[in-house]
């Protein structure tokens, strides 16, 4: 397993090697994650929080929509970066947070969230001290009523993602992750497909804590 300088430098080294629309996980236009946010019926002001956001074009999508607190994470400074660039003085409406899941410090002391968002980050989480981790910093960020998006690889997903072994999930055992304090509002299976034309099979699903 790689450590945290190790882990952060291969991010940050993925985003420098390519361009943002090379990247096999860029979507020009994150269309599942914006019909589960939909659904959630959010307050504009309501708190926003997208864990490894890399350069996702969400947080642009999020800014049209009119939504004022915005928070986007990633342990690469790299991919921050990068899409403070594309958002240009519309990044100044975005709260910044280079920190890793699986050894939080800034996250555990921000004020809780409506929404925590991930497509593409968990999976990587393959022991059970990082999940453990991971889950019990997503509960604990959350506030009552809050909602969490949750996608990653599905069980006929592919075994690697940038050169990382994944860890696949179904319903049932992201359901078991996230305990009874959660309900699961929705799930579905989505084919991905990449800039290179190859595809890969996510589950996305939407909890919401009681
Ligand atoms: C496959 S990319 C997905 C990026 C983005 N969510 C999207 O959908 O375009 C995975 C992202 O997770 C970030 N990441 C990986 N491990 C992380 C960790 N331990 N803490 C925070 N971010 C992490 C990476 O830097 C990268 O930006």
């Amino acid at each position: 397993m790689e450590g945290q300088k190790d882990l952060a430098s291969h991010w940050n080294n993925a985003y420098k090697r390519s361009s943002i629309e090379k990247l096999g996980w860029h979507e020009e236009y994150p269309e599942p994650s914006l019909r589960l946010i939909e659904k959630c019926r959010f307050n504009k002001d309501a708190m926003l929080l997208n864990v490894g956001a890399g350069a996702t074009n969400l947080v642009r999508e999020l800014i049209n929509r009119g939504f004022t607190n915005i928070i986007a994470n990633d342990i690469s400074h790299e991919a921050l970066d990068e899409l403070k660039g594309l958002l240009g003085t519309e990044s100044k409406k975005v709260k910044w947070i280079i920190d890793d899941l699986t050894q939080p410090t800034v996250l555990k002391t921000i004020e809780k969230v409506d929404l925590w968002h991930d497509r593409a980050v968990m999976h990587f989480f393959t022991d059970k001290k990082e999940q453990n981790t991971y889950f019990t910093l997503l509960k604990n960020l959350l506030k009552p009523k809050g909602f969490a998006i949750i996608a990653g690889f599905n069980l006929n997903g592919a075994p690697m993602c940038s050169g990382l072994r994944v860890h696949r999930y179904d319903k049932n055992m992201l359901v078991k992750q996230m305990g009874s304090d959660f309900e699961l509002i929705e799930n579905f299976d989505f084919t991905y497909t990449m800039p290179s034309g190859d595809t890969r099979e996510y589950i996305y699903t939407l909890f919401r804590k009681k």
